[in-house]
């Protein structure tokens, strides 16, 4: 087994389904220990379950809302109360929302900010601190492909995304002389627990593989992509051996995306 995280103490939002659930999973295998966020208690529980059954590693479930600045605190202050620190930050938790621009409320917009980039501003306020005194550390931002080209019909998402890219880079400039890395991951499709929404929402009459199947097409590579590549990108990113890789935006997406 890999041990390349042993004594690493990572927290991933929206660790208790699909990507993040697939990097806490490699992460935990590897030896670090993980703090898993998510709203639901239930499946949160569970996910960490699975994970110590699994893996044999230290798993901490907290139960947040990352759209909730104050749930963002009382989470970093568990996860500090029982580690010490995080070295490893992944910002996954999120979701898909497209409109077309004129119809997006203000509510809307600052809904999917909070969601989606104030999370992640805070978390780092919260943890970057720490990762500088150590002078280690790696945050990882998950984003989206429509960052770099946002189509008709694409936002708030893709002008949160690309808002999320520009942090990214920022942070990994004013961050780089400590030794924490910055990067982000921009995902194209990859199969995880929204796809079966997506499924029922897009194209019912098709069995859910058949619909896969049509959606994988649409790729270059004619797939979708699996969560445990999502989670090997994550994992060289967050490891020792991704040490020289900061201030990227990189795409994870079967060459879908037209955009470096
Ligand atoms: N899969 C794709 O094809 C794809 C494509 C582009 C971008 N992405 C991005 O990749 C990330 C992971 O997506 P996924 O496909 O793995 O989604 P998923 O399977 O639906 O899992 C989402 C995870 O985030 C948690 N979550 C959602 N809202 C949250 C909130 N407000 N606070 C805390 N946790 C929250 C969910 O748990 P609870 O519901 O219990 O909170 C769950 O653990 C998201 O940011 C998504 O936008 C994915």
């Amino acid at each position: 087994m890999q041990q390349d995280f042993q004594g690493r103490r990572a927290l991933i939002t929206g660790g208790s389904a699909g990507l993040g659930l697939a990097a806490a999973r490699m992460m935990a295998s590897r030896g670090a220990r993980v703090a898993i966020a998510a709203r639901s208690a239930d499946k949160l529980e569970a996910a960490a379950a699975s994970l110590r059954r699994d893996t044999g590693a230290e798993i901490l479930p907290v139960v947040c809302d990352v759209a909730q600045a104050q749930d963002l605190t009382r989470l970093v202050t568990t996860v500090d109360q029982a580690w010490g620190g995080v070295d490893i930050l992944l910002n996954n938790a999120g979701g898909s929302s497209r409109q077309p621009a004129l119809d997006i409320t203000d509510e809307v917009w600052q809904r999917d900010l909070d969601l989606k980039l104030f999370s992640a501003i805070r978390l780092v306020r919260l943890v970057a601190p720490g990762m500088k005194v150590r002078r280690w550390g790696r945050i990882l931002n998950v984003l989206n492909t429509l960052a770099k080209t946002p189509p008709g019909g694409s936002a708030p998402t893709s002008v949160t995304r690309a808002a999320g890219m520009a942090y990214t880079k920022v942070l990994s400039h004013e961050l780089a002389p400590f030794n924490v890395l910055v990067n982000a991951l921009c995902i194209g499709r990859i199969e995880s627990e929204q796809w079966p929404r997506f499924h029922q929402a897009d194209a019912p009459e098709l069995s859910y593989d058949e619909y896969l199947a049509r959606e994988g097409q649409k790729i270059p590579m004619g797939r979708l992509g699996k969560a445990e590549e999502f989670a090997s990108l994550v994992c060289l990113l967050a490891s020792d051996g991704g040490g020289y890789i900061t201030g990227t935006a990189i795409n994870i997406d079967g060459g879908a995306s037209p955009a470096d």
